[in-house]
C-alpha cells in the first residue's frame, strides 16, 4: 500500500481544486501525443498528489478531442497508481440533488470515434480487460469511507451514460438512457475508466451533480449547471480533503 501514488483527473469546473504548494511539474510525452497540460505534483494535506486538468489549462479541449489514452500513459509514466477522476453530469430523476456527488459504480459508453483502447495489438499488446465492474472497488470504498468519515453525503453506485457531447442530450435521449437503466450523464467517462484499467491503473469517479438532464427540469440547464457547480466541487474538494488525511 505505501507505494500507492494517487492522481486527480479535474473536470469541468474543477481545474481550480484546491491544492497545496507545487512540489513538481513534468510535460510528458507518450506514445500517444501529449497530455492535457502538464502533470503537477501538489502537496494535499501532508500527501504528494499528481493533478491533470483533463480539458487543458484554461479548459479548451472538448470530451471528444481529450486525449485519453496520452492523459492516463502520462500518469502511468510517472508512476501513478490510482486515479481519481472528476467528472460534472447531469442526473436523471432524484436520487441525488442537483449540487450532491455520487460514486457510480457502473458505466454505458454510448461515445464514438475517441481512440478508446491502447491495447488493440498495434500499440501495446492486444488484451481483452475484464471491466465487469468499471471502477475499482477499493479504492470506491475508500473514498466513500472517506466521506463516512466527515459525514458527507455521497451517494453509491449508479450507472454513468457517457455521453459523446459537445452538445448537451435530447430530451427523447435521456429518456432513453433512463430506459437503459443510466442515473447520471456526462462526457468525459469513456474511454478514460477503460484505458485505466488496460494500464493496470486504479480508477474511481466521484460525479459532480450539476443538472437535471435534459427534459428532467423546468429551467435552464446552463443556469443550474453554472449555479450547482460551486456546490457539487466544495463536496468534492471536502471528500477528497478526507480521502488524502486518511491515506497513509
Ligand atoms: N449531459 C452530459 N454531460 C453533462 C451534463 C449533461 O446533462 N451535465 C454536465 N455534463
Amino acid at each position: 500500500m505505501s507505494a500507492r501514488s494517487v492522481a486527480i483527473v479535474g473536470g469541468t469546473g474543477t481545474g481550480d481544486f484546491a491544492l497545496g504548494e507545487l512540489l513538481d511539474e513534468q510535460t510528458v510525452d507518450t506514445p500517444f501525443g501529449k497530455p492535457s497540460a502538464p502533470l503537477r505534483q501538489c502537496l494535499v494535506g501532508a500527501q504528494r498528489v499528481w493533478f491533470l486538468p483533463r480539458h487543458g489549462d484554461g479548459h479548451h479541449i472538448a470530451p471528444h478531442l481529450v486525449n485519453y489514452a496520452a492523459n492516463l500513459s502520462a500518469l502511468h509514466q510517472v508512476g501513478v497508481t490510482d486515479v481519481v477522476a472528476l467528472n460534472a453530469v447531469g442526473i436523471i430523476g432524484r436520487r441525488v440533488p442537483v449540487g450532491g456527488i455520487m460514486l457510480p459504480d457502473q458505466i454505458i459508453d454510448y461515445t464514438w470515434g475517441r481512440r478508446h483502447t491502447v491495447r488493440d495489438g498495434a500499440c501495446g499488446s492486444l488484451e481483452h480487460i475484464d471491466f465487469t465492474e468499471p471502477y475499482s472497488r477499493h479504492l470506491r470504498q475508500d473514498l466513500l469511507a472517506a466521506a463516512r468519515s466527515v459525514g458527507l453525503d455521497a451517494a453509491d453506485g449508479g450507472v454513468y451514460g457517457a455521453t459523446q457531447g459537445p452538445r448537451l442530450e435530447t430530451a427523447a435521449e435521456v429518456a432513453r438512457l433512463g430506459r437503459d437503466g443510466v442515473e447520471i450523464i456526462g462526457m468525459t467517462g469513456m474511454p478514460e475508466a477503460a484505458i485505466a484499467r488496460e494500464l493496470g491503473l486504479s480508477y474511481a469517479c466521484i460525479a459532480l451533480i450539476v443538472n437535471e438532464a435534459a427534459g428532467q427540469g423546468e429551467g435552464d440547464i446552463h443556469a443550474q449547471l453554472r449555479q450547482a457547480m460551486t456546490q457539487s466541487r466544495e463536496r468534492a474538494n471536502q471528500l477528497l480533503r478526507a480521502f488524502f488525511s486518511a491515506k497513509e
